[in-house]
């Protein structure tokens, strides 16, 4: 969360900058703010709220210098104001910071002691104050950044320059991405390549707690003792279109109308159209996958948020075709349980950003007890991809809005392909179930298309879900899921309280919710479950909760006791939940819609969650 741009050039920093934190602003838009030297002083401009209100108060503002830094924030120390936003200035130092000082609170007693006088609510002011002491002593950029890195305890990325010395700046990180963009004669220093992506395509990653120094042209790094070190240069091939909206409304519709696109990219290279083989290649363990899908125990998931719900799927997914038990843990609480972690176990972490704090430290803990790690990322080269020892790729493109569509259909996908693989390196899976299952996926995108057809009904169905006074979303198997899923988009976008409930628990507690302001959205395709759920959906009609309900071609049944039927085209149980997802997403879509909501930023969250 937050985002940051610094910039050493002979272009425009303002531009530069604004641009680059426009890209950035999925990471957080609480506030924004820019530094940048103007005749051989720091000027500084900040605003409350989206990077708009900052534009609107730049106006005209021109600065002659070639230096600059810039900030989208995401509140955690501080009320969002213009008072707590980046960059913080102490002295002739300004600096802008991603993450949190866990020590701030003894940092903060040091400098009261010693007569600072502090302005923000932010434990990154006192960062500045503390790199301001240290220049002070020092006189030097470097020296000063180094040595302040050794007071910090927490997760911070952060990029600092200083008046006095206009073609320098220093960043270091311990948690949250730093990039440096490598260009022709300018610099950069981003939260993620997508803010420098139209100026270069060549990125160094810093690892923590290394250090990077960029003086004039000169790009140096060091690690935290101070020490030269060499860096890889990666060289990307995307492209900035990935990145624009293409004539949608919003980012978020633009993504799940690319999802036909983004299944096929994610599925394509592990399957073969003319066999009708599974075979994951490059996935970059030392030992082959069937050494390693062979050799294993258990799987464990480990994931956040929607990726977690994609973690759930892939629960039912491997354990019905491999015969090999899985868990699924939440990120935030696996780190801090102790978990057992037995041997031979294979942890899969799922994270579009490839950032998120929580899976990052699960991902390093399960490493730290021996276990073999596979993450599943849309970003590559993000942490948790350069953390695991096997990588496996949604190819979803950029996703840009906060509310993870595409990425979660791709990772349904992946995970439908990685179920058939560790089958069929456990020697679990027929021939004619390895046929069947990819001919299923390969119908997927189609599938897709054909679903998104419907979007008018979807829409209509939503006009109905406005009224209700809260949801409940009911799904029964590898569905369940995706009934938790749907709740969750409706609950980031359209800010109404929804629940997921696997269809079965309903009589155990949810339906004394039930009357008649309750809206009862259900997946029931008609598979082995069917009967079940329209058995509890009964009880629930019966106590006058009103259905919407969403199941395969026309089930006369589940019509008749709907207030609203959406049909969806026949597909297998692996592949069902992808195609369920579309109605849910753009039910949730066209109500925060209505209700002019800020769909692409829904208040109050970020993308990337690199704060735990
Ligand atoms: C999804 O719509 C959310 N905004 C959120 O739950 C997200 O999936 C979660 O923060 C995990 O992110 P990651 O996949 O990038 O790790």
């Amino acid at each position: 969360m937050c985002g940051i741009v610094g910039y050493l050039g002979f272009q425009d920093p303002k531009k530069i900058i604004v641009d680059g934190l426009k890209k950035l602003e999925y990471r957080g838009y609480d506030s924004a703010g820019i530094a940048v030297m103007n005749d051989g002083k720091i000027k500084t401009v900040r605003a409350e709220g989206k990077i708009k209100f900052l534009e609107d108060k730049l106006g005209q503002e021109h600065f002659n210098g070639h230096l600059g830094i810039g900030h989208t924030r995401w509140a955690t120390h501080g009320a969002p104001s213009e008072r707590n936003a980046h960059p913080h200035r102490v002295g002739d130092i300004s600096l802008v910071h991603n993450g949190i000082i866990e020590n701030y609170l003894e940092i903060k007693k040091g400098l009261l002691a010693r007569g600072a006088i502090i302005k923000s609510d932010t434990d990154s002011e006192l960062v500045a104050h503390l790199v301001n002491e240290e220049i002070l002593r020092t006189n030097n950029l470097f020296e000063a950044v180094q040595k302040t890195l050794s007071k910090l305890v927490g997760a911070f990325s952060i990029v600092v320059i200083w008046e006095k010395s206009p073609d320098e700046l220093v960043a270091f990180k311990d948690g949250p991405p730093l990039i440096v963009g490598l260009g022709e004669k300018e610099n950069f220093i981003v939260s993620d390549v997508q803010a420098a992506l139209q100026y270069t395509k060549n990125f160094v990653y810093l690892e923590d707690r290394e250090i990077v120094h960029i003086k004039n042209k000169e790009v140096r790094y060091f690690s935290a003792d101070g020490k030269p070190i060499e860096k890889k240069v990666n060289h990307l091939d995307w492209t900035t279109e990935l990145t624009e909206k293409m004539g949608f409304k919003h980012y978020m519709l633009k993504e799940i109308y690319e999802q036909p696109r983004a299944v096929a990219a994610a599925i394509g290279p592990h399957l073969n159209p003319e066999t009708h083989e599974v075979e994951i290649k490059n996935l970059g363990f030392k030992k082959t996958s069937k050494e390693v899908f062979s050799g294993i125990d258990q799987i464990l998931f480990v994931a956040c948020g929607t990726s977690y719900y994609a973690a759930m799927v892939g629960k039912y997914l491997i354990e019905q075709n491999a015969r090999i038990p899985v868990e699924v843990d939440i990120a935030s609480e696996f780190r801090y349980r102790k978990p057992i972690i037995k041997k031979n176990t294979l942890v899969i972490t799922i994270s579009q950003s490839g950032e998120t704090a929580d899976t990052l430290a699960a991902i390093r803990l399960a490493k730290e007890h021996g276990a073999i790690t596979l993450s599943i990322t849309n970003v590559q080269k993000s942490s948790i991809d350069r953390e695991a020892d096997g990588h496996l790729y949604m190819s979803s493109g950029v996703e840009v809005g906060v509310a993870s569509t595409k990425a979660f259909t791709s990772t349904l996908a992946l995970l439908n392909v990685l179920a058939l693989e560790i089958a069929k390196a456990r020697s679990v899976l027929s021939k004619e179930d390895e046929i069947e299952g990819v001919k299923n996926l390969l119908a997927v995108p189609s599938q897709l298309e054909a679903v998104l057809s419907f979007d008018k009904y979807f829409s209509e169905a939503a006009q109905k879900l406005k009224d209700f006074k809260g949801f409940l979303y009911l799904g029964r198997g590898v569905n369940y899921p995706i009934a938790l899923e749907g709740a969750l988009k409706l609950k980031e976008l359209a800010y109404l309280h929804a629940e997921g409930y696997a269809a079965g628990e309903m009589k155990h507690g949810p339906l004394a919710l039930i009357d008649s302001r309750m809206a009862i959205v259900v997946v029931a395709p008609t598979d082995d479950l069917i009967e079940k759920t329209v058995s509890n959906l009964q009880e629930a009609k019966a106590r006058g909760g009103k259905i919407i309900s969403i199941g395969t071609g026309e089930n006369e049944a589940l019509k008749s006791m709907s207030e609203y039927y959406l049909s969806l085209p026949s597909a297998s149980w692996m592949t069902n939940p992808l195609i369920a997802t579309v109605p849910l997403q753009l039910m949730a879509y066209h109500l925060a819609d209505n209700l002019g909501l800020d769909v692409d930023q829904p208040r109050n969250l970020a993308k990337s969650v690199t704060v735990e």
